[in-house]
């Protein structure tokens, strides 16, 4: 044999579509994809969000339309997220507990359209303070911990009362997950799930949800003080490992691909299911790259979504999800 000639030609496994469909490591599949979507007041509304090009907000009577579309395609669950009317938003965010708030009508008419699709919850308060914060502030401005907790184990109860089947704080105070656990076991809740917001970091890319929650406008200050530093990998561990001990089904690495290493660790260091969230600011930014020609969209939609799964993602939260699901129907 000459030395030239080498032994190994890896080109070989890539030579033709069956070698390569045979030889793929990671298949995307409708059932990775949980889809996030926006509630707004009124009947027969869609209301287009203008920084989430292709995303709109729906009245609570066109909510099970797009349920049925998400089933119609496999896509397991569906993530719901209100822009509360401004004269019910308040300091101390009263209308997140309101049983017949927008996100609670949601989840009946979401059960009622579709039994067979999961519905998730996001507990937080920054769709009903006036202040834009996910939690209650004190005089100085300062999100406060354990008062906060309280609210959000009221906010998970009266959720899984309206029928979610997963509620996903996404607050990032300390031992929320512990306390909605018990409690919500203490309500004879035992079936609900929590997925833990347990890796959320203070990140730029949260613009356009802030728009289509309609607390862009109202928040003070940042949220640095309760999520997580993006300089920081290690942190991320621990975080995942208190939610861990704390009882969560499961947790959730965000913003989504500027942070796979975060979601590569965690899987790698944890038994249990790793979400990604591939957040509005990566939704946006891949439309406005497609829309300028920067690369073709229908590819760029699945590659980014692959690569969440080669990272080890469990599944990913993404705005794209029917379009992927229909990519991947063919
Ligand atoms: C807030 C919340 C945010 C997102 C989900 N829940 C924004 C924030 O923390 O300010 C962001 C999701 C996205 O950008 O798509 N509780």
């Amino acid at each position: 044999m000459t030395a030239s000639f080498p032994a190994m030609r890896m080109r070989r496994g890539r030579s033709t579509p069956w070698m390569r469909a045979m030889l793929a490591e990671q298949r995307l599949s409708p059932s990775d994809f949980i889809w996030p979507l926006f509630i707004c007041a009124g009947s027969g509304c869609e209301e287009p969000i203008a920084s989430l090009p292709g995303v709109s907000r729906w009245s609570v009577d066109r909510i099970g339309e797009q349920a049925k579309l998400a089933a119609s395609l496999g896509i397991p669950c569906v993530a719901l997220f209100p822009n509360t009317p401004a004269g019910l938003r308040s300091e101390r965010a009263e209308e997140a507990l309101n049983p017949d708030n927008l996100i609670c009508r949601a989840v009946k008419a979401v059960k009622d359209a579709c039994p067979g699709v999961g519905v998730l919850t996001d507990v937080a308060l920054d769709p009903y303070t006036a202040h834009g914060h996910d939690g209650l502030i004190d005089a100085a401005g300062r999100v406060m911990n354990d008062e906060t907790s309280k609210v959000l184990v009221e906010q998970a109860l009266v959720q899984a009362e309206a029928g979610a089947d997963i509620v996903a704080p996404s607050d990032m105070m300390d031992g929320r997950i512990g306390a909605i656990r018990s409690a919500l076991e203490d309500a004879g809740r035992q079936d609900t799930a929590i997925m833990a917001y347990a890796a959320k970091y203070a990140s730029a890319f949260y613009g356009p949800f802030r728009d289509a929650v309609g607390s862009r406008g109202l928040l003070k200050g940042d949220k640095r003080g309760y999520q997580m530093d993006p300089a920081n990998s290690i942190e991320a561990l621990r975080e995942v490992a208190l939610d861990v001990a704390e009882g969560a089904d499961m947790v959730m690495v965000k913003p989504g691909l500027p942070y796979l290493d975060i979601v590569a660790a965690v899987k790698r260091e944890f038994l249990l299911p790793v979400f990604a969230y591939q957040v509005s600011g990566e939704y946006a930014m891949i439309e406005h790259a497609a829309a300028a020609g920067a690369g073709e969209r229908d590819a760029l939609i699945l590659e980014t979504l692959l690569a969440f799964k080669r990272a080890g993602a469990t599944g990913i939260l993404t705005y794209h999800a029917v379009d992927a699901a229909r990519l991947i129907h063919g």
